[in-house]
């Protein structure tokens, strides 16, 4: 597997843990940190010795989305968007047939929403908030959201969320079934823990096939692979460079120029 200073792997007790570890940029995800992720994924997957995989974060914040300078840098590469890392990533996250467990504490952003779900559990923090705001960003929906969200909570709530960019708390993301409990900040870790070792511990087969039978993986990948060309050329437009230049230079940055 690729190590990654920004993902902590750890492996104990049929337990993979993913810990994001940029809590200094709110652990927004760069192409490096998607790269082990999806090594990391992949080799729960092909590893029978994984049982669950547990994703948890560093710092206040569980994940403020793709990194934008990585964005940014994406845009001018005009790299084909099937060889990337995201890619990668999201194709490892909707083939993992090995339950995962989320831990949620303070901002969750794009990518750092969208990802839950394809997570079997999730923990949040009452006070955390959940936002995926696509449509502020110019871009669009990504990593099967536009197919999942809609079938999770309405399209109206989902709509409101991308288009909106509309937020939730953790409460209502766990009234609207979008987590399984909303806990004191303090407890959210522990309790994802203790739930994805609980995983580990039943018949694997049982509770893989079970998760299998409650997807459709063909067509969680179909939708990513439809919305990546539309992410792409949204990400090329002139109104998302600038949208996202801006967030960069907010503090007086300079602009990327390696993509960190
Ligand atoms: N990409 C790159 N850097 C990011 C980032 C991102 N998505 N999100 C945060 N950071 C960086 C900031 O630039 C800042 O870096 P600096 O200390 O070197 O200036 C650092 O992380 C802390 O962020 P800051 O904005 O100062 O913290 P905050 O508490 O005021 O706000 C957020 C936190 C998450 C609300 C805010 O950072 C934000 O809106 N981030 C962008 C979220 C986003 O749009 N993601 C893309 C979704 S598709």
């Amino acid at each position: 597997m690729q190590t990654s200073q920004h993902v902590r792997v750890d492996a104990a007790c049929g337990l993979l843990s993913l810990t994001l570890a940029r809590a200094e940029k709110k652990n927004a995800l760069t192409g490096q940190m998607y790269q082990a992720l999806a090594e990391a994924l992949e080799h729960a997957s092909a590893e029978p010795s994984v049982r669950a995989v547990l994703l948890d974060a560093d710092g206040s914040d569980f994940c403020a989305g793709n990194d934008i300078a990585d964005f940014l840098a994406m845009a001018r590469s005009k790299a084909e968007p099937a060889g990337s890392a995201v890619l990668r990533f999201l194709r490892a996250l909707a083939a993992l047939d090995k339950p995962l467990v989320a831990a949620v504490r303070g901002r969750a952003v794009g990518i750092g929403t969208t990802l839950l779900l394809h997570c079997d559990l999730v923990y949040v923090a009452e006070d955390a908030t959940l936002s995926a705001p696509f449509a502020d960003l110019a871009l669009v929906p990504e990593a099967a959201s536009s197919l999942l969200l809609p079938l999770r909570i309405g399209h109206v709530r989902a709509f409101a969320l991308f288009a909106l960019g509309e937020s939730l708390d953790g409460r209502t993301a766990a009234a609207w079934g979008l987590a399984n409990a909303a806990l004191p900040a303090a407890a959210v870790t522990a309790r994802a823990r203790g739930a994805a070792l609980a995983l580990a511990a039943k018949p694997a087969q049982a509770v893989q096939a079970t998760k299998r039978l409650m997807r459709e993986q063909g067509r969680l990948l179909a939708a990513i692979e439809s919305e990546c060309h539309v992410f792409a050329d949204r990400l090329a437009s002139a109104e998302a460079q600038a949208i996202l230049q801006a967030f960069m230079a907010r503090k007086g940055a300079a602009p990327p120029s390696d993509g960190r």
